[in-house]
């Protein structure tokens, strides 16, 4: 039988690392372009949740430190699991740090000092970010019919929710979560 994968554009997968699969061109090429923005994504999420994490300060030091841990860990196990489904399907992904500032989306903070209730409101919105870009990956899995991928971000989905809650929660701003697009 002929691998469905074979013809895949260069850009996206050389022959060499055409893993085996069902899945049409087309959609190796459209979901590994997806999950490569996510992970780059999911890398500038985990610095900041890190450097946040570090850089803590006030009378709340210890939770906010200790929940951000919690979280960055959270945030780096996801990595290696996109990265892997995405060479499953036979595409290929991030390369180096280069790659991460070319696809990501979020955007990093490079400032000396944020105060507590900053970044936590700042990690907030990113989670809520992440969410979104989830549930347009998923979209895409969906039109290909590529299930494993699509539950793999249902779980994400969750996690990212979670942590949306608890930061929403202790940030103690009552601004209001806009809904999600579509
Ligand atoms: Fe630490």
């Amino acid at each position: 039988m002929e691998k469905s994968n074979g013809s895949t554009p260069e850009s996206t997968t050389k022959p060499v690392l055409a893993t085996p699969t069902d899945l049409c061109p087309e959609a190796i090429v459209e979901i590994s372009q997806e999950m490569r923005h996510l992970m780059a994504d999911i890398f500038v999420l985990y610095v900041k949740t890190k450097n946040f994490h570090w850089h803590m300060s006030g009378r709340h030091f210890r939770d906010y430190h200790l929940l951000l841990d919690q979280h960055a860990q959270e945030i780096f196990a996801m990595t290696d699991e996109v990265a892997e489904r995405v060479r499953k399907i036979g595409g290929t992904t991030l390369h180096s740090i280069e790659d991460i500032t070319r696809f990501q989306r979020l955007k990093n903070n490079n400032q000396d000092f944020v105060a507590p209730e900053e970044m936590l409101g700042e990690l907030c919105a990113d989670n809520q970010n992440l969410v979104r870009l989830m549930r347009a990956a998923h979209e895409v899995c969906d039109r290909h019919n590529d299930v494993a991928t699509a539950s793999l971000l249902e779980n994400w989905i969750d996690q990212a929710e979670t942590r949306t809650w608890f930061l929403f929660e202790i940030k103690g701003v009552s601004t209001p979560i806009p809904y999600a697009e579509g």
